[in-house]
């Protein structure tokens, strides 16, 4: 059994309840390899922003486990050499079983998603009571769903999508004990969120997705009032990454995600916890695509991984900033 407290990492609880009265959301951000940890990181440093670092099931099969707990630490250690000492969360990303949060639990994780959203009302509370009754005899925080995402991304999918219904949400949380829950109110993972077809265009021609539903997030804020609520699938699908990669050879479609604005708006709400990973696959793959295609005697990693990883941390910093509003609040 290895605490996260000996690792130098924190739970949510503090963070959200900060976020929650502040009005602004705690970055989320999905990390598979170092760079994206280091760019997590000096983004997060030099914003002075509380972090969450997220590990899906595809990151733990990917890196291994041991290595990313370790590499965790290593982030605290490294924030500090940077200069400054931000609050780090070690979260499970969509956690799909008592066994996978156990696991994670038992290996230095601060925080755990345990996602029922897709089994039976009923089914989703036994198994969700379950996990927090194991994580807060350690003092983990856990975060439960309600409603399904639309969206088909690697291992997590879903084809179809029903909002959150606000009418459940106070049972859920309060026979499940959950310290945070996630809801749907329109967003859904992956890159592809919104077609062309679905959207209208402004002004300046830029395309406009359905606005997300800030009637159910303010009815549930009504019903659960100073709770923490998180959103999934909050990548923007920034198309200036989307165009450097079909203008180096990619062939992604012409999709939109969730506008910056819709996030602050969220942010500024309960919404204290947002997702982003998609947008750090497309900054990275398209700093990578441009200088492979630029310099194609390069041959040795740090030379496009370097970049790629500058790109990112100025991505996440934007969004600390000028989406979430973390900035300042470490
Ligand atoms: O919400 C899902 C994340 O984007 C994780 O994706 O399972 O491919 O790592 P992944
Ligand atoms: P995106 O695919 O929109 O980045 O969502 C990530 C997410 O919800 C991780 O849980
Ligand atoms: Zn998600």
């Amino acid at each position: 059994m290895v605490s996260y407290k000996e690792l130098g990492l924190v739970n949510t609880r503090e963070m959200f309840a900060k976020a929650v009265t502040g009005g602004y959301a705690i970055p989320a951000y999905n990390f598979n390899n170092m760079e994206q940890l280091q760019a997590i990181i000096m983004a997060c440093v030099e914003t002075k922003s509380p972090v969450i670092l997220q590990v899906s099931k595809g990151a733990r099969d990917y890196a291994n486990i041991n290595l990313l707990r370790n590499m965790a630490k290593g982030a605290t250690q490294y924030a500090h050499e940077l200069g400054y000492d931000i609050p780090v969360v070690l979260h499970l990303d969509h956690g799909d079983s008592f066994a996978t949060c156990k696991e994670c639990i038992d290996n230095g994780f601060s925080s755990v998603m345990i996602d029922g959203s897709s089994l039976p009302y009923e089914k989703n509370i036994e198994l969700t009571r379950k996990v927090v009754e194991y994580a807060h005899q350690y003092d983990v925080t856990v975060e439960g769903e309600l409603g399904v995402l639309a969206g088909i991304e690697d291992e997590v999918s879903a084809a179809v999508s029903h909002y959150t219904h606000p009418d459940e949400v106070v049972d859920f949380v309060s026979k499940t004990g959950v310290d945070s829950l996630a809801i749907s109110i329109g967003t859904s993972h992956g890159a592809n969120k919104f077609t062309p077809e679905q959207c209208t265009r402004n002004e300046e021609g830029i395309l406009i997705p359905p606005p997300l539903r800030f009637d159910i997030l303010k009815e549930i804020e009504k019903k659960l009032p100073g709770f923490p609520i998180v959103l999934h699938g909050s990548s923007s699908v920034p198309q200036e990454y989307v165009k450097m990669i079909n203008q180096y050879g990619g062939k992604l479609k012409d999709n939109v995600g969730i506008p910056e604005e819709q996030l602050r708006e969220a942010a500024k709400s309960a919404v204290c916890k947002i997702n982003i990973d998609s947008d750090g696959r497309l900054a990275m793959t398209a700093l990578i695509r441009k200088v492979l295609a630029e310099k194609p005697e390069v041959f040795d990693p740090r030379k496009y991984l370097g970049p790629a990883r500058d790109a990112l941390k100025q991505m996440y910093m934007h969004k600390n900033i000028d989406v979430l509003g973390s900035a300042n609040h470490a």
